[in-house]
């Protein structure tokens, strides 16, 4: 976790704020971010390539991955640090507007995105789309000439380097849905390039997520710089290369290289080439800049394991059912005593409802846990399954306690329903 997250007087804080404050107040399961910890990853990104480029090219931009927590807290944090953003749909188009964001620092990616999306971002004034297939880039060059306009256009490029990590968030092999292989990319470059309302400005690509280390983008960025060459020898001049995201984060004991080791490994392959860079980072600028509080309700012995059933589950934190993923699990006030090893589970109808397992605790019933590391894809990828209300999110400044998402009711989850007439 971010220092920002430390034991004080035997409890566990966020900033100046004791987590138990925070769960008299609000409640729980509730997201708890800490602005201080969002906006210290944020910088260490911008000065770890400043640094690295020794102040001698164009700043390049970075695009925060609104998928990875899209609370407009967040995004408006992020866009008065001066932020870009990658956005995947309509919706965190809106959000992105709705959080101050500047349009014309957006870049758009995914494999499916409709006309009228397009048609909504390209009025919108964003700064390049993402293109991912050869459909897409016909189905964007109608919807410009519809609204008699000229699309910038970047073409996502799957540069099939294994990026070594979970193979459900591997996105940069010939197997994955996304972008298009290396050797097709020159073919949609010729044909964007007789369109009349696209225009040229870039290339993307976008490996994988949670990758450890830096080679998969050394190998990465050397490929599409290959295609840059190609291009260029056939007069197309490119404005900015745009490298994805992905950079992990420590949630057990990975090591993932610094920023500055990020930035100077790939900056050394960069060389002094005229295109801006871009990047689209979600998690190594949120993951740990949250925690999921949740209260323990029932503390349940069995013959094979013991349960510490919380108050969170499966649709707060998919992440642990959906991939096996570690979370640390940290009670809010550690007490003495025996420890036993739980499996600590949602109350949520299914046995993949578990949020971690095996863990020596020492419990007793009513504890806060926080679950640690959970500022990205946790509540991005929270539902309503079994009927249960999202969680709330607060957001620590200092002593401060912001609401930046009320927890839903229950009425708010069925009022778009209709009984059928008699
Ligand atoms: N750009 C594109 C085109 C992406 O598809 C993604 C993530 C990102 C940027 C941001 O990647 P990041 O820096 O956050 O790794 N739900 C999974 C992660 C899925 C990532 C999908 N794409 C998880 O919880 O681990």
């Amino acid at each position: 976790m971010d220092a920002m997250f430390q034991l004080r007087d035997g409890e566990l804080h966020v900033e100046d704020v004791a987590l138990s404050a925070v769960a008299q107040r609000f409640g729980t399961p509730t997201f708890v971010y800490s602005r201080a910890a969002l906006t210290t990853a944020w910088r260490a990104f911008e000065s770890a390539f400043a640094a690295a480029a020794g102040g001698q090219r164009p700043a390049p931009l970075f695009c925060y991955a609104v998928k990875a927590n899209p609370n407009l807290a967040i995004l408006s944090l992020f866009a008065r640090l001066g932020s870009g953003f990658d956005i995947v749909s309509g919706g965190e188009l809106a959000r992105v507007i709705a959080a101050g964001g500047d349009p014309a620092r957006v870049v758009f990616s995914g494999a499916g995105k409709s006309a009228e999306e397009l048609a909504t971002a390209l009025r919108a004034g964003i700064l390049c789309f993402n293109v991912e297939s050869i459909p897409e880039l016909h189905r964007l060059e109608r919807v410009a000439a519809d609204c008699a306009r000229v699309a910038p256009v970047s073409i996502r490029v799957n540069p099939d380097v294994n990026p070594k990590t979970h193979p459900y968030i591997t996105t940069g092999l010939n197997e994955n849905k996304f972008g298009v292989a290396h050797h097709d990319a020159l073919a949609l470059y010729r044909t964007a390039r007789t369109c009349r309302h696209l225009r040229i400005t870039g290339i993307d690509c976008h490996i994988g997520s949670q990758i450890t280390e830096v080679s998969p983008y050394t190998d990465a960025l050397r490929r599409v710089l290959d295609l840059v060459d190609e291009l260029a020898a056939e007069g197309i001049e490119l404005e900015h290369i745009d490298l994805g995201g992905g950079l992990g984060i420590r949630y057990r004991d990975e090591d993932p290289p610094s920023m500055s080791e990020y930035a100077q490994a790939l900056l050394a392959v960069y060389g002094d080439r005229p295109q801006r860079l871009m990047f689209e980072p979600g998690r190594a600028l949120v993951g740990n800049a949250g925690v999921l509080l949740t209260r323990v309700e029932y503390l349940k012995p069995g013959p094979v394991k013991n349960f510490a059933i919380v108050d969170a589950a499966m649709n707060d934190l998919m992440r642990p059912a959906l991939y096996e993923a570690f979370h640390e699990v940290l009670p809010v006030l550690p007490r003495e005593g025996e420890r036993v090893v739980y499996d600590v589970v949602g109350p949520v109808c299914e046995s993949g409802d578990w949020l971690a397992r095996a863990r020596a605790l020492a419990l007793a019933e009513g504890d806060l846990l926080a679950i640690a590391s959970a500022g990205a894809y946790g509540m991005s990828m929270s539902s309503n399954y079994n009927t249960r209300p999202r969680a709330a999110e607060v957001m620590i400044d200092g002593a401060l306690m912001h609401e930046v998402r009320a927890r839903e009711s229950v009425e708010q989850l069925f009022a778009g329903e209709s009984l059928l007439p008699p």
